[in-house]
């Protein structure tokens, strides 16, 4: 199992107290530590490739960054925007969209890996970037701020999981967008293509339930999903928008005294 949860937090790095201010988040850490959220990295089984092989993840994977790329423009990001990036790994993405978010908005990279997030502090502390937040810990249980909208790169195992979805969505914004890249098996003829999707995604991958279309558990949940297949169906891209939690008064029967009260809105 993943030894970091008996360690303490990292004595290192990046997220600069303008995130930690603007994010509000209650964390106990000093500016410049990488953040656990309790309880660190729970009940995610090791993987060696987030482990051992962190260090070369890099390049392992180089090959998918043009998928990287067209994730993050399907984002409508504007400066001063607030991004979470699950399963963010090394930060491969943090380039770009702190691009467009610029040095007033905010990325929170959430991730079970100590190990992967040791080479995304790195990736931070090169660049100077003060407005990146790292937690350490399982999607499912992370402590999150509100965002604008979030990312998922690579993240099988995560889009598969209800009670991370759950806890992702619940911290963006109506309105705001998700959107999602990764692999998924070919059409089930293409027999070649799906033993090399196999021997490609192996080591990144837990469980390949779902596997065929791994969007599945974001459709319920979000508006307007649009899904791109790319790489002769071995890749996708996906998007769509979190549905207004705002509900008019009236529309329940605690509220039929405000009939007469004209558009008064309450969130759920
Ligand atoms: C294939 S890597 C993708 C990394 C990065 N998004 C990218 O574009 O390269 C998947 C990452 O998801 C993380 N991960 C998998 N399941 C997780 C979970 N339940 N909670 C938190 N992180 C998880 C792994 O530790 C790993 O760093």
């Amino acid at each position: 199992m993943h030894s970091a949860a008996a360690e303490p937090p990292l004595p290192l790095l990046p997220f600069g107290h303008v995130a930690h201010e603007r994010l509000g988040m209650p964390y106990p850490a000093p500016p410049g530590s990488l953040s656990p959220s309790a309880p660190p990295a729970g009940g995610v089984p090791e993987q060696v490739a987030y482990t051992r092989d962190a260090s070369i993840y890099d390049s392992r994977t180089s090959t998918f960054d043009t998928y990287r790329r067209q994730l993050v423009d399907l984002l409508p990001l504007r400066p001063g925007d607030v991004v979470l990036d699950v399963g963010c790994g090394t930060g491969l993405c943090f380039e770009q969209v702190r691009d467009r978010i610029g040095a007033e908005g905010a990325i929170v990279g959430v991730d079970a890996s100590r190990e992967m997030l040791e080479v995304a502090a790195a990736r931070v502390a090169a660049r100077g970037w003060r407005n990146v937040l790292l937690v350490q810990s399982a999607v499912e249980q992370a402590e999150l701020p509100a965002v604008d909208h979030v990312l998922f790169c690579a993240t099988h195992d995560v889009l598969q999981s209800d009670a991370a979805l759950d806890n992702v969505l619940a911290h963006v914004r109506d309105g705001g967008t998700v959107a999602a890249t990764g692999g998924k098996w070919a059409p089930p003829w293409a027999i070649a293509l799906n033993a090399g999707i196999l021997a490609l995604h192996a080591p990144y991958v837990r469980n390949f339930t779902g596997f065929d279309r791994p969007w599945n558990r974001l459709e319920s949940r979000l508006e307007r999903l649009r899904v791109r297949e790319v790489a002769m169906g071995g890749g996708y891209l996906a998007s769509g928008t979190v549905p207004s939690r705002i509900v008019p008064l009236g529309a329940g029967p605690l509220d039929r005294e405000s009939d007469d009260a004209g558009p008064r809105q309450a969130r759920r």
